[in-house]
């Protein structure tokens, strides 16, 4: 069933430019100032880097391809695609059973995802304050917490996670803004945030960088990043470099499809992919080149971990020229690339409800919307009062983990991996020829590259990390 608009039209973007600035958007997110330093930074630099960049390219974009066709010839939400997909290649309606799995996934993810953009959020607010104040004592360009110890720094995170009404009230307000978007629709809504916050997000995102190469030790910075040192890219170095590169494409739990069936008008989903592509991975590395230079410049440990950009990077900010200024813009940069991300999230399944269920926008947002927020409640309480709930441990792999690590363990090491195999089985292996070449508007030699990559080696590299993911002992410690 295909939700319409009073006119009787499914929603749509306005343009081609609109679609690539909203899956650009829900590309770049957490994934790429967070996680992705966080995850270079532990893993030792260059070699996961440039095993990233492969991934991206190799596996990562025939993925999107893929993706982007199921939605953009399904014209409904991930499902309903799916589903008319096989419908037109002659093979089994049950083929769509792996879209309900990644409506699922991305439900779960906006859950927690909204929880720790609510920490980057109470940073925002925490660095907004510090700015203000050294603007009211007349010195806007000093360094962020003056007079704050180191220790008092880091200790800033233990108090917030202490604290579940604080943790419940950021997670509130970013879940809040999120549903509003979401429920304005694609038009007034996403494309609407997409098109305010992505310019914004990278003129942030240049001048940090600018002001990091100034002031912080670059070339330290293009040294970690870029030079791979070979002997620690381990098979779980590998898998995580691959994991992360599902994630930070938005790719496995049916995002693109959602956001690809909102495409109107035909156009060759090749060069649109590869734009989309090529931004994520340039945030990403941006991001790097953002983060690390400050980190090397203060002597900061670049393997601190998730807590690198909350503990490491306001102490480094403190001694840095208008590092009380840059700090605060630093936050309100991973703000607005994570509201880009949790609105594509929250739309996979609000899509769902409207194309399947036949909800209006309205009700199936607030019904996903509310429900990612209760469930993101567990993931905050996880971190006090319950602290000792290990929602599954019996499973060894995830049996020491608290409620958010558990949520976004098995989303990421499961359903996601899951949803990336059975697409590129799904489209390499069912969908019709015919179809595919005419909708993706791929033919010649690309074509031959793309389906060798995505009926072959998407399933052979997704495979290999599901099950070298669930089962770390079998690549040894
Ligand atoms: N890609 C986003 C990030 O890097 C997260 C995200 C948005 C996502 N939509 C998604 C991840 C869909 C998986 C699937 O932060």
């Amino acid at each position: 069933m295909v939700a319409s608009t009073a006119s009787g039209e499914r929603e749509g973007w306005s343009s081609r430019s609109a679609f690539i600035l909203a899956a650009v958007g829900a590309a770049v997110g957490l994934g790429n100032v967070w996680r992705f330093p966080t995850l270079a930074g532990e893993n030792g630099g260059g070699a996961f880097v440039l095993f990233y960049v492969a991934c991206v390219f190799l596996l990562g974009l025939p993925l999107v391809i893929s993706e982007i066709f199921l939605g953009r010839t399904g014209q409904d939400d991930a499902v309903g695609s799916i589903r008319k997909v096989a419908e037109k290649s002659g093979v089994s309606k049950r083929w769509s059973a792996f879209g309900i799995m990644g409506v699922i996934a991305a439900f779960l993810i906006v859950s927690f995802y909204s929880v720790v953009a609510g920490w980057v959020l109470y940073y925002a607010g925490v660095m907004g304050a510090d700015f203000i104040s050294a603007v009211l004592a007349g010195d806007p360009f000093r360094g962020a917490l003056m007079g704050e110890s180191q220790d008092a720094i880091q200790g800033r995170m233990g108090d917030l996670f202490a604290n579940p009404v604080l943790l419940l009230s950021m997670h509130l307000a970013f879940m809040g803004v999120t549903l509003f978007i979401v429920a304005r629709g694609i038009g007034s809504g996403i494309e609407a945030a997409a098109t305010i916050l992505m310019p914004m997000f990278f003129v942030l995102l240049i001048a940090i960088t600018i002001y990091g190469a100034f002031v912080g030790d670059m070339g330290d910075a293009l040294a970690f990043l870029f030079t791979p040192d070979w002997s620690k890219l381990t098979p779980q170095v590998m898998n995580t470099a691959l994991g992360q590169a599902l994630f930070s494409l938005s790719l496995g739990v049916a995002g693109l499809i959602t956001y690809g069936s909102y495409i109107k008008g035909s156009s060759g989903l090749g060069p649109t992919s590869i734009t989309i592509a090529f931004a994520d991975t340039g945030v990403a590395l941006l991001s790097g080149l953002m983060i690390f230079p400050i980190v090397f410049a203060v002597g900061l440990d670049p393997a601190a971990g998730p807590t690198l950009v909350f503990q490491t990077l306001p102490f480094a900010f403190q001694t840095m020229p208008a590092g009380a200024l840059i700090g605060f813009l630093f936050f309100v940069l991973i703000l607005v690339a994570a509201v880009t991300s949790s609105i594509s999230l929250l739309e996979v399944p609000t899509a769902w409800g409207i194309g399947e269920m036949g909800w209006s926008r309205r009700k199936s947002s607030l019904v996903f919307g509310g429900g990612a927020f209760l469930i993101g409640i567990a993931c905050l309480l996880g971190y006090n009062l319950w602290s000792d709930v290990r929602l599954l441990s019996f499973w060894p792999l995830f049996a020491e983990l608290d409620i958010l690590d558990t949520i976004d363990g098995f989303t990421g090491k499961v359903m996601l991996p899951l949803g990336a195999f059975f697409t590129a089985i799904f489209v390499g292996w069912k969908a019709d020829r015919k179809l595919v070449e005419q909708m993706t508007g791929i033919s010649g030699f690309w074509l031959a590259v793309w389906r060798f990559s995505i009926a072959w080696l998407c399933p052979l590299a997704v495979g290999t990390i599901l099950i070298t993911g669930l089962f770390p002992g079998i690549l040894g410690d």
